[in-house]
């Protein structure tokens, strides 16, 4: 297939490669860039985090979960073309330098491409935007410090025009090999994939990357959905927001946190900022995982998942999507083409519980979703990850709720009849019993947290 993009300023059309080989593995074996770093090779470190730019802007990504097909025509920027043609450095990396932001120096080239990111979107939330790389031994506090001194600092000239590059230099689409398709548009994928329902779809790559990296899987058949732009974006269609399978998490964040501020705080912690530039809302329900953090919160608000097989749609609600543990409601040749949710007041509670704050997968999502009329529960939506082999809604405790009155004793009831509806495992996250409990909490919390009390423990102060 025919890839061509932009490699630092300069096109590149590599050859002969598979369409599985990722981008980290071409800079460094191919081109000599060794600058960037494998670490983990799972996306969880951040060594290997490049920029990556199209008509929609400037981000990070890790480049040993991306495969080649997908940077088709855009523009690569690696660590190596950070600073200026004339190797003058650019500000984050003078100011790593005047913070003492380095040590062994492993880490150095990911949080530099990352920090330069952030520097080129403006954005100054540095706990956020480098809590997807890891640093073994500085410590965070001069990183921190460096991006800081940098934020006043203009952007080099050879950054600011990246786009203009990209749309000069690099033209047409990969042509679609017997192997390997890249459509442009949805009607293509859905004639292709009908015929050929044993493929695997790729839209980010942050769970099918690690098949590859880690389970060494051959695909045969692969379609990248990345060139479809007509799945990607979210659209007002009057009383709900139709939410496209290639949406990108960060850009669910970014249109969710004012309805439904809660949810816009979970996807904070979804990965970090180079998976959610990555990973779409129609992977994270595709796949579905019992832990994914996406399906609970769209199910307590009422979602509706929309499927399309050559030219037959059909819709459903989200949460019968998901039939068993990994099975789900999903004929061969069929893909997720969007999810609809219907905007509504904002009663809507998430509550991730991980081992870290950051870049962590759930052990319980708990996501609430209670209305009520004067004092009496009118409705409730109640769906949990990570207590059964699938996303599932609590409905006893629904049941409890429903036309009780807004009190602890009620959420307390709710509390004992939600031990009927999960049978939570135990595993490396959390035991079961653990799970149940803190399910179980997660009612109460939420009683009190729509009471006004402070229930977020990184805000209670003693
Ligand atoms: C470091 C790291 C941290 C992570 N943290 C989190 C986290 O905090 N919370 C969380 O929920 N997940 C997390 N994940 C998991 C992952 O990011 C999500 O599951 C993600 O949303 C998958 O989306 P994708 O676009 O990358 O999917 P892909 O990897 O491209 O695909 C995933 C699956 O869905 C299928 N698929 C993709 N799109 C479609 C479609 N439109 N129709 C039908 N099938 C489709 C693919 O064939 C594949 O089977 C993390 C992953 C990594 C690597
Ligand atoms: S090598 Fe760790 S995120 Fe890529
Ligand atoms: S400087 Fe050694 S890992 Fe960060």
């Amino acid at each position: 297939m025919d890839i061509t993009f932009l490699l630092n300023g300069e096109p590149v059309s590599p050859t002969d490669v598979s369409p599985t080989t990722t981008l980290l593995d071409w800079l460094r074996e191919a081109r000599g860039l060794t600058g960037t770093k494998e670490g983990c090779n799972e996306g969880d470190c951040g060594a290997c985090t490049v920029m990556i730019t199209d008509e929609t802007g400037s981000r990070a990504l890790n480049g040993c979960i991306l495969f080649l097909p997908q940077v088709h025509g855009k523009h690569v920027t690696t660590v190596e073309g950070i600073s200026a043609p004339d190797g003058s450095l650019h500000p984050v990396q003078q100011a790593m330098v005047d913070h003492h932001g380095s040590q062994c120096g492993f880490c150095t080239p990911g949080f530099v491409v990352s920090m330069a990111c952030a520097h080129l979107n403006k954005a100054t939330d540095h706990d956020t935007q480098l809590a997807g790389n890891l640093c073994r031994c500085t410590g965070y506090a001069p990183i921190i410090r460096a991006a800081r001194a940098a934020e006043a600092a203009p952007v080099p000239a050879h950054l600011e025009n990246l786009l203009l590059h990209c749309s000069e230099n690099t033209t047409g689409g990969p042509g679609a090999g017997p192997r390997v398709l890249q459509p442009t548009h949805s009607d293509d994928l859905a004639r292709w994939y009908a015929a050929n329902p044993r493929a695997t779809l790729i839209a980010g790559a942050t769970d099918v990357g690690l098949w590859v990296t880690k389970q060494f899987r051959d695909l045969d058949q692969i379609a990248f959905l990345n060139q479809c732009a007509d799945l990607r974006g979210i659209t007002d269609a009057g009383d709900h927001w139709r939410i496209g399978a290639m949406t990108s998490l960060t850009m669910l964040e970014a249109h969710i946190a004012p309805y439904h501020p809660s949810l816009g705080a979970m996807l904070r912690r979804y990965g970090s900022v180079q998976v959610r530039n990555a990973a779409t809302i129609g992977g994270n329900i595709a796949n579905g995982s019992p832990i994914g953090d996406g399906p609970p919160a769209l199910i307590a608000l009422g979602a509706t998942l929309h499927l399309r097989h050559g030219e037959t749609r059909r819709s459903l609600p989200l949460e019968d999507f998901f039939l068993a543990y990994g099975k789900q409601d999903r004929a061969p040749g069929e893909f997720v083409e969007a999810v609809s949710v219907p905007k509504q007041p904002d009663t809507l509670r998430c509550y991730k519980l991980s081992k870290r704050f950051d870049q962590d997968i759930s052990a319980v999502c708990g996501c609430l979703n209670i209305t009520r009329q004067d004092q009496t529960i009118t409705s409730a939506r109640i769906a949990f990850g990570g207590m059964a082999g699938t996303p599932k809604r609590a409905a006893a405790a629904e049941a409890a709720l429903t036309g009780a009155s807004f009190t602890a004793d009620s959420f307390q009831a709710a509390m004992a009849a939600m031990a009927a509806d999960f049978e939570p495992m135990s595993d490396m996250r959390a035991s079961a019993r653990y799970r149940m409990q803190t399910a179980q909490n997660m009612l109460l919390r939420y009683f009190h947290d729509l009471s006004g009390q402070t229930t977020d423990v990184s805000k209670v102060r003693a």
